[in-house]
């Protein structure tokens, strides 16, 4: 099925403010029933005219990933020049350092233990965490390490009426100090994810589900970050967890991509997660990434996420309200 962007605004009533009068055709082909669709005939670049790009924008919202085939014109520096398309700035991550020569590149290297299978939402150990993350395919295996996302709008529309008042009310702890969660990762990842990724370790309450800022859709924030839910035990948070991300990654709520080199996978990360299938073994893969700068989330009561901590593992000193975007090591980038 192919439609134009004209008429897939429609469902996804944007709160832009400064809309174009005529949306250009786009070549819109939808991947997966609930979430996933393929641009194509686009040359993906910060150049786009921007009725082109308010309509990547508006498919974005609606579909929640993009998938762009072969845009091999692209190197780090156009790659990083695309969030202006996404409606945004640029952000490095917050405690891994960025690929040597870029500005704001998060590069994952199977080799050096960049391998992200675990579901999650990017950096939601952030109150302001990135809207929208844009990944590109470098080195690909020739079989296997496909990534796979799911849609937290269809999830929590799809909830049980009792349940998705319950999701209404909650609120969780996110930290990026999760690697004890993680039954697969080896002995020199945890010391990895130690040592860079949770080299300051964060804690920020996020209610459960959130207000879309650009749809206005109701949206679940949860994922591998989280450490346990506001008001209640370890014990108990676990079991609320597996209930509500087992609606989250029910196969039909999801779209898996099969790279080629050269893909670009744009997401709306304030309505996923992600998963990248790690089933390739020693063969190679490396993915870069960029994220755009997003706002602080805004909960149903219009209460808004907060960053309760944020301690330096190599002085123990708070940093609380302190800017620390980028670290300074060169060393390897663990699952982001
Ligand atoms: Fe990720």
């Amino acid at each position: 099925m192919t439609y134009d962007a004209a008429s897939s605004t429609a469902a996804a009533p944007s709160r832009e403010t400064h809309t174009p009068p005529t949306a250009p055709h786009l070549e819109i082909v939808p991947v997966a029933g609930r979430i996933g669709a393929e641009i194509r005939g686009i040359r993906l670049g910060a150049d786009l005219d921007p009725t082109t790009q308010h309509a990547i924008r508006q498919a974005l919202w609606r579909h929640k990933v993009l998938f762009f085939r072969r845009q091999h014109h692209l190197d780090d520096a156009h790659q990083e020049a695309l969030t202006d398309v996404f409606g945004g700035a640029p952000v490095p991550h917050p405690t891994v350092p960025v690929k040597p020569g870029s500005r704001y590149i998060l590069e994952l290297d199977s080799q050096h233990g960049g391998r992200a299978d675990s579901w999650h939402t990017d950096v939601t150990f952030e109150a302001a965490y990135p809207k929208v993350s844009i990944l590109r395919a470098v080195t690909v295996p020739a079989a296997g390490g496909d990534t796979t996302w799911a849609n937290t709008v269809a999830a929590y529309e799809d909830l049980p009426a009792p349940l998705r008042q319950l999701a209404d009310t909650l609120w969780a702890v996110h930290s990026n100090d999760y690697a004890a969660r993680r039954p697969h990762a080896s002995e020199a990842d945890r010391e990895r994810h130690r040592t860079v990724f949770a080299s300051t370790v964060y804690e920020t309450e996020h209610p459960v589900v959130q207000v879309h800022p650009d749809s206005g859709e109701r949206a679940l924030i949860l994922g591998h970050f989280v450490k346990q839910f506001v008001g209640f035990n370890r014990f108990d948070s676990q079991r609320l967890f597996e209930i509500f991300q087992a609606h989250i990654t029910r196969p039909e709520n999801t779209v898996r991509w099969r790279w080629a080199e050269g893909d670009v996978a744009v997401w709306d990360n304030r309505a996923t997660q992600h998963y990248a299938i790690n089933d390739y073994g020693d063969q190679h893969r490396v993915v870069r990434r960029v994220t755009v700068d997003g706002g602080v989330a805004v909960g149903l009561d219009g209460r808004h996420s907060v960053t309760r901590s944020k301690v330096t593992r190599s002085s123990d000193v708070a940093l609380e309200g302190a800017s620390s975007r980028r670290a300074e090591s060169t060393t390897a980038s663990p699952v982001a």
